[in-house]
């Protein structure tokens, strides 16, 4: 059995009315389709820690750098379903275009700071079309609880500093990243690689995981970062966005006694992969 298709806004809203008239909490998992195991993994959480489960399907024209981009992502709507009835989801939330943004839509949500530097560097608004999102996802579902994948640190960041910002009555429930067996992080994107990038592919954690043993093995992160970057560009990958170390919170420079995380951006066979990981920078 499928997950159960909700589109019209007014609909959903029944819904939420008559779970928290019965003291019911909501967990949502905002999502773009083309669902994965990772989010899956994100279902699961959900569904551990909240009584009903929403997962919105949305492919948001905000968030995307151009149309071509936006027109190639994948739309995968039944078989996402079909995915997520094992799951027990209460509602795949499909809303409409015009619902989201009806032509009279004036209103852009934009967190400063943590949007600022790596992705924000390099796909200009596309935070913004994520911040704005999120905040109508989240004003539509009305949960208790929403769960984000680590896989996209930076955008975790701002989801955790919107709310925070504009005191959301909701809590962010971060979820670790899920990995194939080689290593390649889980992600939509994967399946537009050839089957000879999807071979190199693994070379993008592995580059990642090695560089931040050595800085946790004291080893200075410049020169190493260079050297990585260079070995990426050995294994097919170019360009390299960034490779770079950040305080795991700001996104600015890594504080020594603060959690740091190191995060890549890479081109493979014409697809842009994003990586990050945990960094412990020696006392
Ligand atoms: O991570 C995603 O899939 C998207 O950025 C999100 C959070 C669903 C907003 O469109």
């Amino acid at each position: 059995m499928s997950a159960p298709i909700i589109r019209p806004l007014a609909q959903m809203r029944g819904l939420i009315r008559r779970w928290k008239a019965h003291g019911e909490t909501i967990g949502v998992v905002p999502t773009m389709g083309a669902l994965h195991e990772g989010h899956l993994s994100l279902v699961r959480a959900a569904r551990e820690r909240c009584d009903r489960v929403i997962v919105t399907l949305f492919v948001n024209p905000r968030q995307f750098n151009s149309p071509e981009d936006f027109a190639k992502y994948p739309r995968t709507e039944i078989a996402d379903a079909e995915l997520l009835g094992p799951l027990a989801v209460d509602a795949l939330f499909v809303p409409e275009g015009a619902e989201v943004y009806p032509p009279d839509h004036a209103t852009t949500v934009s967190v400063t700071g943590v949007t600022e530097p790596l992705e924000g560097a390099h796909r200009p608004g596309h935070f913004d079309g994520v911040a704005t999102v999120v905040t109508l996802l989240f004003n539509m579902t009305q949960p208790d609880a929403a769960f984000f994948g680590e896989k996209d640190w930076q955008q975790l960041q701002l989801v955790r500093r919107l709310v925070s910002d504009l005191k959301l009555p909701l809590e962010i429930v971060p979820c670790p990243c899920v990995r194939a067996g080689d290593g390649l992080a889980l992600s939509s994107r994967n399946q537009r690689l050839s089957v000879a990038a999807r071979a190199q592919a693994a070379a993008l954690p592995q580059s990642l995981f090695g560089a931040a043993a050595r800085i946790e093995a004291g080893e200075a992160p410049a020169p190493l970062l260079a050297e990585a970057e260079a070995a990426l560009a050995g294994a097919g990958f170019g360009p390299v966005e960034y490779l770079a170390l950040r305080d795991g919170e700001s996104l600015g420079d890594p504080q020594s006694g603060r959690p740091a995380r190191l995060l890549v951006a890479a081109w493979l066979d014409g697809v842009r992969l994003i990586d990050n990981v945990a960094v412990t920078l020696p006392g």
